[in-house]
């Protein structure tokens, strides 16, 4: 889920009639400077808000807006436009395009070409709280989510008419977030409740706390003790989180993924920096660790690159701090939901439950490292869950889509987005 799969993607931006519109713009421009091509079709009510020429200088693209242009029939076929993108994207989906989607309505360029695709659509809608509160909105995207339809927001907050709500649109990252996801996936996330419009304000209001990575132990200058951990797992979670509305900060080790987008992350070299960044950032609601933290360093790194000659160097190790039992112990402060890994080569569920006990959390999610698994550095995750209540084993699945069950179960043990 990096911006490598937004750099050939094609996406349809569909930009409705709302105050939100003009952040559609900076949308262009992210998903632009990702290497994404998109192109733009307009409602005549999107067009009261911004100018379709900006559209077009920011996409590089004639923008669309009529059903009934001979010359753009021409040129491009309103069935060609939806055909040809990877995905649609509805920003801002105003409560009147959502009703026209839900009711499968085509009377207008943007209507037929949400009808005319074989494509997944996401969805940002946007606008007063009440109207996203009224039943018939609700019942609106009760059907989209039936037809697989994906969203991203409404957020939480104070919105252009003066009131404090759900209602606002996304922001721009966070949508290109949700299309990387989107794209990332072939498959529609099964989540509990086949909630996902509440999955996208699942958790906001909450602070989540990430570790990923490995970490390294200095030897000497040079060299270090260090573990294959990739930290895409942990990543994923933290983009997930961000997701799910949560405010989210990730403690990095050394990985050479980007930063995900709209998460605060922290990079650190050892275990006891890990640490130290973990305790700076609390409190927390929720605590994640998934890093896969050394177990020991050097107990007296070189202070120089130590020299061959003279035989081997014996290496003596001290144990280092574990940053898991430590915040899940905290006698004041400790977060609400403390979660860890246990990376396994055997014995995988009665080490799990042994470690859910010895480091006082809520839920181990284990997994099998061993042999020929391949999820070190991997892509794709085999986990079971395993908490006071029991085992949950889930088939394998891309670790995208472990990030969002994942976070989905924590929202669901908090009682949160229900
Ligand atoms: O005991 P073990 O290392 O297998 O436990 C794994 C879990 O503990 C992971 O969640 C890992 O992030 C965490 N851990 C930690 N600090 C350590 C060692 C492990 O937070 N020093």
């Amino acid at each position: 889920m990096t911006a490598a799969s937004l750099s050939a993607a094609r996406i349809l931006l569909i930009i409705g009639g709302g105050i939100a519109a003009y952040k559609s713009l900076e949308l262009i421009r992210r998903l632009r400077e990702r290497g994404a091509r998109v192109r733009v079709i307009m409602t005549q009510a999107g067009k009261h808000f911004i100018a379709p020429l900006s559209a077009a200088a920011l996409s590089g693209q004639k923008v669309y807006d009529d059903l009934f242009s001979l010359t753009d029939e021409a040129e491009m076929g309103h069935i060609e436009l939806s055909r040809e993108a990877d995905l649609l994207v509805v920003a801002p989906a105003t409560a009147d395009l959502i009703a026209r989607m839900a009711q499968g309505l085509a009377h207008d360029l943007a209507t037929t070409a949400l009808l005319a695709t074989d494509k997944r659509t996401l969805i940002a809608p946007a606008m007063n709280l009440r109207m996203w509160l009224h039943p018939a909105t609700r019942r609106n995207v009760a059907l989209l989510e039936r037809d697989d339809v994906l969203f991203v927001g409404p957020m939480d907050g104070e919105m252009a008419c003066g009131e404090f709500g759900p209602g606002r649109m996304a922001e721009p990252l966070e949508i290109v977030a949700a299309i990387e996801a989107a794209l990332a996936n072939t498959t529609v996330i099964p989540l509990p409740g086949g909630a996902r419009a509440a999955f996208s304000s699942a958790l906001a209001g909450m602070h989540v706390l990430v570790t990923s990575g490995p970490t390294h132990e200095a030897i000497d200058p040079v060299r270090f003790l260090a573990n294959r951990s990739s930290g895409r797992q942990g990543h994923a979670i933290a983009e997930a989180a961000r997701e799910a509305g949560a405010r989210v900060t990730l403690v990095a080790g050394p990985v050479a993924l980007p930063d995900p987008a709209g998460v605060q992350t922290l990079h650190v070299e050892s275990a006891r920096e890990m640490l130290t960044a973990v305790e700076n950032a609390l409190p927390a609601d929720i605590f994640i660790a998934a890093a896969a933290v050394a177990d020991w360093r050097a107990a007296q790194p070189g202070r120089n690159k130590i020299k061959k000659g003279g035989g081997p160097p014996t290496l003596k190790l001290v144990e280092n701090p574990d940053i898991l039992a430590t915040i899940a112990g905290a006698a004041r402060g400790r977060p609400r939901l403390v979660v860890g890994f246990a990376a396994e080569t055997e014995n995988v569920l009665d080490n799990a439950r042994a470690k859910l006990r010895a480091k006082k959390t809520d839920l181990i999610v284990a997994n099998d490292v061993g042999g020929e698994s391949g999820v070190f550095g991997g892509r794709s995750n085999l986990v079971h869950l395993v908490s006071a209540d029991g085992v949950d084993s889930w088939p394998a699945m891309d670790k995208s889509e472990v990030g969002r069950r994942l976070i989905a179960r924590l929202a669901a043990m908090l009682g949160a987005g229900s």
